[in-house]
């Protein structure tokens, strides 16, 4: 599986971080948040190092659809009624200050990454929602307004419609940035002890630590793992179709994505919770709905992203926690990641060179709502529910039932493991307690991975962890 975006761009590796450094900042994370943040603030005059686990824009900045927008479903209207006015006006600021400085930025550094000034829409049958969202939009700043016939890639539908949004190639756009930068790569940041930092082969001491890791790692204090879960969707890359102008997403549960990128539609759907996939066939069931939308259309790229979902459908975007005025944290971007991660430049540089955001108070970690408390709960009966069922249900085959190329959790020896079946037979076990904080892990066979229902982290079929806040691989047996 490999995105659009890798399959036409691709980044030059940097050495692993070997020796002991000071500096005044450390970014943790080089996907498209920790390097605008190192990039905003080293433009500001702060020497600024990168670490990163894996490889630069390797985690979700590969796996976006790239729109560059204010619009975010249809959350104004609610906004306004539940944050007030004032911050849901700077909500929308916030978004559409992003996408001018993606602008500015691209302009200023010269970059070719197929940028492009277009319209976003959400469309649904709901007319008077899409009013009312139109509306509440438009009464904070936004150019927004509702069609009756917005053109789809098949047919028409009611839409609202924002102007002055953007697209863009993410890998495009951060490989200067990143060359920029001083990024160690392969170098993933164990454990963090106010100003110091611990990589496996070396200590850094920073006196500010931003962590831009997708999903903070570290449990306590914070307690982000009870604050947010993570969704995945799944995306297809297709030639052969009509080509439409603008960005468009679908309200309510069975609605897709589309928008174009260069000759291809990239057709987008079917999300749900990160280890609720057991029955599998997400790609199918959305190529299906691309034959039938799109009969004569080529399959050209597919693949998969995985977003933080916040409590209370805010991002947060500031300090870490109380009592620890030098981290700083960048999460909960949900299905807006890249303008969600300017908003993080912007508001964490501001913080570090002690100019005030007027668009920060919203995105406040430290924030505390009825929205949000109903939230955390919910989170809680999840986690809680995932838990007992690692206590109580039933082993549900044994290894020599299991078919070939399936997974799934098996009784070996009166034990209950995951085991992963590959086509000539062999088996690869594992325990299936993640190590993040010990919910059962659930078989996800359209990617072949072990996913976590708590709070998202994923594992391959060798055990080996692919996406955090779990840390370390699960134990091979
Ligand atoms: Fe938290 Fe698995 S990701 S328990």
């Amino acid at each position: 599986m490999e995105s659009i975006w890798t399959k036409t761009c691709s980044i030059p590796k940097r050495e692993p971080l070997q020796k002991d450094i000071k500096t005044e900042v450390a970014v943790i994370g080089a996907g498209m948040a920790g390097i605008l943040i190192a990039y905003q603030l080293q433009k500001a005059g702060k020497q600024v190092v990168v670490l990163e686990a894996d490889r630069i824009a390797s985690g979700q900045t590969k796996n976006t659809t790239a729109k560059i927008t204010s619009q975010h479903d249809l959350i104004y209207a609610n906004l306004i009624q539940s944050q007030g006015e004032e911050k849901a006006r700077q909500y929308a600021m916030a978004n559409e200050t992003a996408i001018a400085e993606y602008r500015r930025i691209i302009e200023e550094e010269k970059i070719p990454c197929d940028f492009k000034e277009t319209s976003a829409y959400v469309y649904s049958q709901n007319k008077e929602k899409l009013m009312q969202e139109a509306e509440a939009a438009a009464s904070l700043g936004i150019q927004a307004s509702f069609i009756s016939h917005a053109a789809l890639p098949y047919g028409n539908s009611p839409a609202l419609r924002f102007d002055g949004q953007a697209q863009f190639h993410p890998l495009k756009f951060i490989k200067p940035l990143a060359e920029q930068l001083e990024v160690y790569e392969k170098t993933p940041v164990r454990t963090v002890d106010e100003h110091t930092l611990h990589t496996p082969k070396a200590v850094v001491t920073a006196e500010h630590i931003v962590f831009a890791t997708h999903y903070p790692f570290v449990n306590f204090p914070g307690l982000y793992f009870a604050r947010m879960h993570q969704e995945r969707s799944y995306v297809l890359a297709l030639e052969n179709t009509p080509l439409v102008e603008g960005m468009f997403i679908g309200d309510g549960e069975n609605a897709y994505s589309f928008r174009i990128y260069d000759k291809y539609l990239l057709f987008g759907g079917k999300g749900h919770r990160t280890g609720e996939n057991r029955q599998g066939g997400k790609y199918d069931t959305l190529r299906k709905k691309a034959k039938e939308l799109f009969p004569h259309s080529l399959e050209a790229a597919h693949w998969s992203a995985q977003d933080c979902i916040p409590a209370d459908g805010i991002p947060y975007i500031g300090q870490y926690a109380s009592g620890k005025p030098y981290w700083y944290v960048a999460t909960g971007f949900q299905k807006w990641g890249m303008t969600t991660s300017m908003v993080s430049a912007m508001i964490i540089r501001g913080m570090i060179c002690g100019k005030e955001n007027p668009n920060a108070t919203v995105f406040d970690p430290q924030r505390f709502s009825a929205e949000a408390a109903e939230g955390i709960a919910c989170e809680g009966r999840k986690a809680v529910k995932t838990f007992a069922k690692r206590l109580f249900k039933l082993p549900e085959a044994t290894a020599k039932e299991l078919p070939l190329g399936h997974g799934g959790i098996v009784d070996l020896d009166g034990d209950k493991i995951g085991v992963y079946k590959e086509e000539d037979g062999t088996l690869h076990l594992v325990d299936i307690r993640c190590p993040h904080l010990g919910c059962q892990l659930e078989w996800n066979p359209d990617e072949k991975s072990w996913d976590c229902p708590c709070h998202g982290s994923r594992f391959d079929f060798h055990g080996r962890c692919i996406t955090n806040p779990a840390q370390d691989d699960i134990t091979i047996k």
